[in-house]
């Protein structure tokens, strides 16, 4: 769809919703802090400290932009069923804290950013968006690495995390069939074209990505996701205690 163009101020509610989701978002990265004592060195926990500077930043970028496009009211906050289902669960693991946050959800978050940047026709937006997306390419990437490190050695563990990746995807597909009526009531004709871009095409491209950092097939299972689910959650309590940056440090 490339002669669709998001503009001010036909399109401020949905820039509105869309950059009051992003502050909730990178909020979400001062998590990062716990996955810090879990970090297996002391140049993986550097990475943390750094990229959770860059997310306050990025908070800090979003609420003007909500601002600009809202003057005069503050950012709402999420309600709780869209957080429910949209924020992945950050996990225990090491491998789990890269690929659901950074390899996965930092993605979503990236695909809809170059769609937006790819779609509005506001130079002031474009541009903090496309400063914000060169760290989030860092994130991803760290991530990516990470996690690649990981599997190399276990095809377990690559199922696994396909099987956590498609709670992750059937969200988004829940997600897509609670709002899709609320976004074209709402929202402009090309801001619901975009969005209904977003949760099909981008969907699938994910799926296709995903599967390539993992070496899997990119196959939907319902069963696949439960059973992965089932591991996460009887292995919740004993996972990664053990592991962290301090004790790697002094060991080697
Ligand atoms: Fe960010
Ligand atoms: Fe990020």
């Amino acid at each position: 769809m490339p002669g669709i163009k998001l503009t001010l101020p036909k399109d401020r509610e949905l820039f509105a919703f869309v950059f009051a989701r992003f502050i909730d978002g990178e909020l979400t990265g001062i998590a990062e802090g716990q996955a810090m004592q879990y970090a297996p060195d002391l140049r993986a926990a550097d990475f943390l400290a750094r990229q959770i500077r860059d997310e306050i930043r990025h908070a800090r970028l979003y609420k003007n932009l909500y601002a600009y496009v809202s003057p005069g009211s503050p950012a709402p906050e999420q309600s709780w069923l869209l957080r429910q289902i949209t924020n992945p669960v950050s996990g225990r693991l090491w491998v789990e804290h890269c690929f659901l946050d950074k390899a996965v959800g930092e993605r979503w978050v990236h695909y809809l950013m170059q769609m937006l940047i790819g779609h509005t026709q506001d130079t002031r937006i474009v541009k903090t968006l496309q400063a914000i997306a060169r760290d989030e390419v860092t994130h991803i990437a760290f991530g990516e690495t990470q996690v690649r490190a990981r599997i190399a050695h276990s095809r377990f563990m690559a199922t696994y995390l396909w099987g956590l990746y498609l709670r992750v995807d059937y969200a988004l597909a829940a997600a897509y069939r609670l709002t899709r009526s609320v976004v074209s009531r709402r929202y402009s004709a090309e801001g619901a074209a975009l969005l209904d871009q977003f949760f099909t095409e981008y969907r699938d491209k994910g799926l296709r990505e995903v599967a390539q950092l993992l070496g899997v097939k990119p196959r939907r299972s319902v069963g696949r996701m439960l059973f992965s689910q089932l591991i996460y959650l009887v292995r919740w309590p004993f996972a990664g205690w053990w592991q962290n940056p301090v004790r790697a440090f002094r060991a080697s």
